[in-house]
């Protein structure tokens, strides 16, 4: 599954972007180390020459070199139609569809959308809009903003006046150089425009962050969470950030996805990279142990989440051009406190768990934002991590394949996965794979069963699937949590060209070793032919498995990923359609990965696990 993620990463790069010569769509925690060069070291000044030379700024006629991606989208998006009717709605964005004679539809777009499938977003930031200024979508007409980059001046950022208004904040001094100027801050205030006032630090790892800070580490402007950069990532820009408290129409550091610190988007040139922010960490209280430190910049109390070890890298996103499906914002519940979880062997038995399936905790909109790839808490819960280590050694447990919480004491996961003489646990409700979240709990394995046809060639692997029995006492095991939940056993067949997601903590186009964060994408389910063409898999396949992905390369799964879900949406629940097997190589064109057919092995699931896995 390793290369998997990577791939899913690449899968959104590909889908999304276009114009530009490679795609590279990264998660934000996938670009270890590779990044950091294009961040100088130090803090930067943007001079008026800067923002002159930024090809962003530069006023262009023509359409091509901002949008042009859309072009290539359509037959991607028509490469994986099924039967091209209206079930499962193929119109993104909130589009109706309407079905056409008996193999064609038509999508009813909302306003501002167009495409086949309403696929491409509204372009109202093109053409240089806002001259020296970055472009911001707004739900309200015409669309977009300008925020101009000083001395560039309101409305449209092409006049220059340098001092006058004075920009700089708080009673600061502004300092003109030539076209350049200096804000020279009261004592206490800081940042480019003096907007950073004493109070203004975060705690913990600065969830309730709520200050002005809105510069990087390394001196980088913040981008506006609504700046047309991340939202052309996918988000719907007129669903999204409604959450004015927290991310909105502003361009300040916050921490809305359990990094350590508040962080921000920035661009250099049309590349979009991330960085933490240069905010100060309140001082530590120091009255009782328990009370938080108070900041009075926040309205909400301090979150009970652990730092995170994330380290701090960049990312980098060529901006691609096609929006996807709507962004839903939801809130986003609070990390429980660490007693709740683990320890399964003492908690009493509760009769009323897992009395659902398939229900994840709603998603951030953030995830969405830079591609869906980073999972956010609860978001997949029947997610496991298969760990192993030699029978009876003192070593540690350590990662080998994904697995899928299907009933408190039963784990499925791929039949290759199952290695002799190897002694299994799992581990579930984390989404870091080397250091346990709080909500983490592990279970060892009592013992695995494999399928018994399970069979492996140089080419492919047949029946690739096996269940793992929890240990545990009166059938509870696993302990269900906000993080950790099972996944609905599948009904019947689900359209081609439906989109699954797939998840692990696989190698990536970054790292053979893995990810250390649960990723995520989104595949569509190939028709079984077309898979079976000579210039795809040929004659290997069986009824056992089916493809998923893209026939062009790019999002997959890989090394690692294995035995993980791939979910589909079935009746308003997630349903384990399949299960993470095999691949030639990772996101190459023409070689999707391949998924163990879940449907096809349910009444086996059945006789092994009894009556109500
Ligand atoms: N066999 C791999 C594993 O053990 C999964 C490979 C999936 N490959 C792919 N191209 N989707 O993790």
């Amino acid at each position: 599954m390793k290369r998997t993620l990577l791939f899913f990463c690449l899968f959104v790069a590909v889908i999304l972007i276009p114009a530009e010569s490679k795609p590279k769509h990264k998660d934000k925690h996938e670009n270890h180390g590779k990044q950091s060069k294009h961040v100088e070291r130090g803090k930067k000044k943007l001079t008026f020459e800067d923002i002159i030379e930024d090809v962003v700024f530069t006023e262009s006629s023509d359409d091509d070199d901002d949008d042009d991606d859309h072009g290539n989208s359509d037959w991607l998006f028509e490469l994986q139609d099924s039967d091209g009717r209206c079930t499962p709605n193929p119109c993104l964005n909130n589009g109706v569809c309407k079905e056409k004679g008996r193999k064609n539809f038509k999508c009813d777009c909302p306003k501002h959308f167009k495409g086949r499938k309403c696929e491409k977003a509204p372009r109202v930031c093109r053409k240089g809009a806002c001259g020296h200024g970055e472009c911001v979508l707004t739900s309200s007409r015409p669309h977009y903003a300008c925020k101009c980059k000083w001395p560039f001046q309101p409305p449209d950022c092409k006049r220059i006046s340098v001092c006058e208004p004075n920009p700089c904040q708080n009673g600061g001094q502004c300092i003109r150089e030539g076209n350049n100027f200096d804000c020279r801050c009261p004592e206490g205030f800081r940042g480019r425009f003096c907007r950073v006032g004493p109070n203004d630090c975060y705690v913990g790892d600065g969830e309730t962050y709520r200050g002005n800070v809105s510069e990087t580490e390394h001196g980088f402007d913040c981008l506006y969470w609504n700046s047309h950069f991340i939202l052309d990532l996918g988000s719907n820009p007129f669903h999204s950030f409604e959450d004015r408290e927290g991310l909105g129409l502003h361009n300040f550091c916050r921490n809305p996805d359990g990094e350590p610190k508040p962080w921000c988007f920035f661009r250099k040139g049309r590349q979009l990279f991330w960085d933490y922010c240069d905010v100060t960490r309140c001082p530590e209280p120091t009255k009782g142990p328990t009370e938080a430190p108070v900041v009075p910049t926040s309205p909400y109390p301090t979150s009970a989440k652990p730092p995170s070890t994330t380290p701090p890298t960049p990312m980098t996103t060529e901006v691609p051009q096609v929006s996807t499906t709507p962004t839903v914002v939801t809130e986003v519940p609070p990390i429980p406190k660490p007693t709740e979880g683990p320890n399964i062997s003492t908690a009493t038995a509760a009769p009323l768990q897992f009395q659902t399936c398939g229900q994840p905790q709603p998603k951030k909109a953030l995830t969405r934002i830079y591609g869906g790839l980073k999972v956010s808490p609860g978001a997949i819960p029947w997610q496991v991590s298969v760990q192993e280590k030699p029978s009876n050694s003192q070593q540690p447990y350590r990662h080998v394949c994904g697995g899928v919480l299907i009933s408190s004491c039963w784990v499925l996961t791929a039949g290759h996965c199952i290695q002799p003489n190897k002694d299994l646990e799992v581990v579930m409700g984390s989404l870091s794979r080397n250091r346990l979240d709080p909500t983490a709990q592990t279970v060892e394995v009592e013992h695995s069963i494999r399928h018994e046809n399970y069979r492996e060639t140089p080419k492919a692997v047949y029946n690739d699937i096996a269940l793992l029995r929890l240990k545990g006492t009166e059938g509870f095991c696993a302990n269900e949590t906000q993080f950790v939940k099972t996944a609905c056993l599948p009904d019947p067949q689900i359209p081609d060209g439906t989109a699954c997601t797939i998840s692990g903590w696989g190698a990536t186009e970054q790292s053979d070793y893995g990810s250390n964060h649960l990723l995520e994408a989104n595949v569509l389910l190939i028709n079984q032919e077309k898979c079976s063409n000579r210039d795809v898999y040929g004659s290997v396949l069986d009824p056992t498995m089916f493809c998923a992905g893209y026939l062009q390369g790019g999002v997959d799964s890989c090394q690692g990923d294995s035995g993980g879900p791939l979910t589909c949406k079935q009746n308003a629940s997630h349903v384990i359609y399949g299960l993470v097997s095999w691949g030639d190589q990772c996101g190459r064109k023409n070689k999707p990965g391949v998924y163990t057919r879940v449907t096809h092995f349910l009444d086996w699931i059945r006789s092994k696990t009894g009556a109500t896995p």
